[in-house]
């Protein structure tokens, strides 16, 4: 059976609701774990979590995640992704299922920024990005109010997320794994 790794960072939880949500949402078609990006990861400047990387070598399909900070990915979910380039080089994520979701306390504080980012990131290592595909707006349980589509943005009020973001990140990790089961298929 395929796998799926969450891979995030999260500071003050918002993220790691976020995370838990497209895991159990993966959790129901295929074998899915997270992976939480620590501060202890990273020395002088670089993360240095080897077993991390290796597990994320081992997954058909990985969805990062991050808080936008300042119009991005937090550092350390960047220092996570600088760390990633020895595989780059390797091409050994090439053809992994991928997707994103973030959160931020502003309805537009550019998260759609942080989701392109992390879809680069997949880019970058011939990864096959995999978008949210809820209409924006339009659906009935008002899943996606931001109306992104490239992955999964939020808005975290007051440290929390809200019950119909949860559920799109659900959608997002079911899909994913839909997603993956099928290129797994002989
Ligand atoms: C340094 C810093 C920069 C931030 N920049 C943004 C931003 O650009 N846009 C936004 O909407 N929220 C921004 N925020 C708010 C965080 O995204 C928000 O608090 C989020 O819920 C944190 O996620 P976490 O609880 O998983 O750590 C910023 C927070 C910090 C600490």
């Amino acid at each position: 059976m395929p796998s799926l790794v969450v891979v995030y960072f999260s500071a003050t939880g918002a993220t790691a609701v976020l995370a838990e949500a497209v895991r159990s949402g993966a959790a129901g078609v295929i074998e899915a774990s997270a992976l939480r990006i620590e501060g202890s990861d990273i020395l002088d400047g670089r993360f240095r979590n080897e077993r991390a990387l290796e597990r994320v070598d081992a997954a058909d399909a990985v969805i990062f995640g991050s808080p936008t900070y300042m119009g991005g990915p937090a550092a350390q979910f960047k220092a996570f992704a600088d760390a990633s380039g020895d595989r780059w080089s390797e091409g050994r994520w090439r053809n992994k299922v991928a997707a994103g979701f973030t959160t931020g306390t502003c309805p537009n504080g550019d998260q759609s920024y942080t989701l392109t980012y992390f879809s680069v990131l997949a880019a970058q290592h011939g990864m096959l990005w995999c978008s949210l595909d809820i209409p924006g707006g339009r659906d009935e349980q008002r899943r996606n109010r931001l109306g992104t589509q490239v992955g999964l943005a939020t808005e975290s009020m007051n440290g929390s997320i809200a019950a119909e973001d949860v559920l799109a990140a659900e959608h997002l990790g079911r899909r994913v794994a839909l997603l993956a089961l099928r290129l797994a298929m002989p």
